[in-house]
């Protein structure tokens, strides 16, 4: 019989995921703490990633990548995040910054740049958030206005992951103010076009070896082929097909960050003793064990299938990407949370591992998307999917309901939700 990894993964996945577990024990475990402390980015990590070859492993062949997808991004990702889930993230964000080119680009762009990012010549970075724009992705300000041949931005961007330490840097901005549906387009800004600036290197509650930049945009001027895919208008929908894409990114590294806090909170439950016994022998302790452990493995799953569903190119891949980035990230806090609880005092102290993971863990609930916008999109495609279930009127009485002290007819259900997915 054969392995059920054999099944699901791929050799290449199952290369990847090994090389990963290397570059982690050697790289990431020794100076994770230091790294943390000092702010500093992990550039040892970063460069035996590229040498590997991990920075294509989302990018198709032809532009120098191995083409091995969401799937082969999320097992590298959480090995990653295992042994620190803050570089987790800074190489994950790579795939945030360049997915817009993939999804839509040009192909000049993409012959341009996916080749720079693939080698990890060029590291990314996606400038969506604004200071009053972030879960309105849609409500932006910052603007490109058109000129002859070119594009002038101005503005300010907000929590730009890897900001000061991008090449490259898809960022999102104002070109029709008039238009609903095509206010946005992306453009693709790079670290030296003048008056592009990192104005501010945000101090973190956690995941603080990656910078997350406030950036500028003081009259960066731009030829229109740095114009996302040629044509303006497209910017929120790409914004969103690329958020679809990376947020299974997100959710492996809430996966990493989970595993790595049980391997740290199983380890240390069978040395801690008390009461001349180690605390694993204790109930208390096996129930909250055996609950992390359920609930990581869960999120693992919902996360592999989402990396799967988005290499299969599946129209249902927003909902999926949605839930596993949201199932997964409430993990990742509850189970860091309860790992500090079992480390109990040294786990509220810096010099363990643990408290890192618990303030690493927190950042994955709010950016790619609050959890509460996760629910919102699962609950606006579950709307949109009762269209289907019209076999289920008949068992549905057409009934009425007081409300408000007036009465009203469900009629149809799904086809009332059918006009509301519609609207
Ligand atoms: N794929 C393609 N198109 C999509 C789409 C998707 N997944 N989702 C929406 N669209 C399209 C819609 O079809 C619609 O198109 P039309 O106008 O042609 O009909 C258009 O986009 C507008 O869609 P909505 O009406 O659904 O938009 P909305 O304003 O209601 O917003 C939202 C929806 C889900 C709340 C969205 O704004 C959102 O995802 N917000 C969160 C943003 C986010 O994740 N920010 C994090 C940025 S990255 C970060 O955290 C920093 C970092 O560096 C890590």
């Amino acid at each position: 019989m054969q392995p059920l990894q054999n099944i699901i993964f791929t050799d290449a996945h199952q290369k990847w995921r090994e090389m990963a577990r290397e570059i982690a024990i050697k790289h990431l475990l020794p100076g994770a703490a230091k790294h943390d402390q000092e702010a500093s980015y992990n550039e040892g990590a970063f460069s035996a990633a590229a040498e590997a070859g991990m920075l294509g492993i989302w990018i198709p062949k032809a532009y120098g990548g191995s083409e091995d997808g969401i799937t082969g991004l999320a097992l590298v990702v959480e090995e990653f995040s295992k042994a620190d889930p803050a570089f987790g993230v800074a190489f994950a964000v790579n795939a945030l910054g360049s997915i817009p080119l993939i999804v839509g680009g040009t192909e000049e762009q993409k012959q341009k740049y996916l080749p720079r990012v693939a080698s990890g010549e060029a590291a990314c970075a996606f400038a969506l958030s604004e200071k009053f724009a972030g879960s309105d992705a849609g409500g932006l300000s910052v603007r490109a206005e058109k000129g002859d041949g070119t594009w002038t931005i101005r503005g300010e961007k907000k929590w730009t992951t890897n900001g000061s330490r991008a090449d490259i840097i898809s960022c999102f901005a104002v070109t029709d103010p008039e238009s609903r549906s095509r206010r946005i387009s992306a453009f693709i800004v790079e670290k030296d076009d003048p008056g592009f600036a990192i104005k501010k290197i945000e101090p973190s509650m956690g995941i603080r070896s990656v910078p997350v930049c406030e950036t500028s945009y003081d009259g960066v001027v731009l030829s229109d082929d740095r114009l996302l895919g040629g044509k303006p208008g497209l910017g929120f929908k790409h914004s969103m097909m690329t958020l679809d894409l990376a947020r299974p990114g997100v959710a492996a590294q809430a996966v990493g960050t989970a595993a790595g806090a049980l391997e740290y909170a199983t380890t240390y439950a069978t040395r801690r003793r008390q009461f001349s016994q180690p605390i694993a022998g204790f109930q208390m302790v096996q129930a909250m064990l055996a609950d992390m452990g359920m609930q990581t493995e869960a999120a693992r799953w919902l996360v592999y299938l989402c990396a799967a569903m988005a290499d299969s190119g599946s129209k249902k891949v927003t909902k999926i990407a949605a839930m596993s980035k949201c199932f997964a990230t409430d993990t990742a806090v509850k189970v860091a949370t309860d790992a500090v609880q079992i480390f109990g005092g040294y786990g509220f102290m810096e010099d363990y591992p643990i408290a890192k993971f618990y303030r690493d863990a927190k950042i994955l609930q709010i950016y790619e998307g609050t959890n509460q916008v996760q629910r919102i999109v699962i609950a606006r495609n579950l709307v949109k999917e009762s269209a289907d279930f019209d076999y289920l009127s008949d068992y549905i009485p057409v009934e009425t309901q007081s409300t408000f002290g007036g009465e009203y007819e469900i009629a149809n259900t799904s086809a009332a939700a059918a006009a509301a997915a519609q609207d």
